[in-house]
């Protein structure tokens, strides 16, 4: 399929798309992401990502590459030019092009803007979240700002592919403690025996979701009982359910983890209905 990317204030075709070797997202991972859902053609909960883009940069001391409602702009005609209908969009900006230094380039260096858009087969994604996946858990040995939604993701990279190494989907993080972090590119959830929903605060160890926020508030909504607490691997092993959650994949069930059955090993009601309603609390625009 022909695909367009927009780098530095050109929609590009994807296969010439370049940035330059000097760029600092190269040298040093030094820049910032965002991943948003495309539903139905429209971007599903920009306002929080973009905050969130904006936090993630400010505490990188990266200037806003674009005014926010030109980065809107941006996005939608991205997944217009690649007839993107159910997909993803990703956004990346890093401190810019300078000559190689670890301290900050020169003042008025411009950051680098790059996003690009993906389809993805919602009939497909049904039939995963269906199914549901299987989970292997790792060392959390990220740095402590996992709050920042950093492109420097060499760790998660790793666990990922070690899950992908044990016949499974993701990995979620275990911290010294023993207790589940989040997966290497989702949070992660729990329903105990009791019915309760789990899953760790967002002020330390994770990235605070956009899609955790909205199943919290539609879990509040239909008056589920949740509790933000840390769990343990164990915790998760004798869970009646478990799942989780990313713009990628919105409410995904987890069937197993660490080969062991979570509950009856099928997707729980729980997360199915929380993916089934979702949509209905995001917002779109
Ligand atoms: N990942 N935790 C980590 C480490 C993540 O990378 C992500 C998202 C999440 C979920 O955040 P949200 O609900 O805002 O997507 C949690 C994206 C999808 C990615 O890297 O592809």
């Amino acid at each position: 399929m022909f695909r367009i990317a927009y780098v530095n204030g050109r929609y590009l075709p994807h296969a010439a798309a370049r940035v330059h070797v000097e760029d600092r997202g190269y040298q040093f991972a030094d820049g910032v992401y965002e991943v948003c859902e495309v539903r139905h053609g429209r971007l599903v909960d920009e306002r929080r990502h973009l905050d969130r883009l904006a936090r993630s940069l400010s505490e990188l001391r990266i200037a806003m590459p674009l005014a926010r409602a030109a980065l809107g702009v941006v996005m939608r005609e991205t997944v217009r030019k690649n007839r993107v209908r159910d997909g993803i969009v990703y956004l990346q900006v890093t401190r810019g092009v300078a000559s190689r230094d670890h301290g900050f380039p020169p003042p008025g260096t411009r950051p680098s803007l790059v996003v690009t858009a993906r389809a993805i087969d919602p009939v497909k994604q049904a039939a995963l979240a269906e199914a549901g996946i299987a989970v292997v858990t790792v060392p959390d040995n990220r740095w402590e700002r996992v709050d920042i939604k950093s492109i420097a993701l060499l760790p998660n990279v790793l666990a990922r592919q070690a899950a992908r190494d044990r016949g499974a989907r993701e990995a979620w993080f275990v911290d010294q403690d023993g207790l589940v972090t989040e997966g290497s590119a989702t949070n992660a959830w729990i329903v105990t025996a009791a019915g309760r929903i789990v899953t760790r605060p967002a002020e330390f160890g994770i990235l605070r979701g956009i899609t955790r926020a909205v199943v919290l508030e539609i879990a509040a909504k239909q008056g589920l009982k949740v509790e933000e607490r840390p769990f343990s691997v164990a915790e998760s092993h004798a869970a009646r359910e478990a799942f989780a959650t990313a713009a990628s994949q919105i409410v995904m069930p987890v069937v197993e983890i660490d080969g062991r059955p979570i509950g009856d090993g099928r997707p729980g009601p729980v997360a199915r209905a929380l993916r089934a309603r979702f949509h209905d609390s995001a917002e779109c625009s």
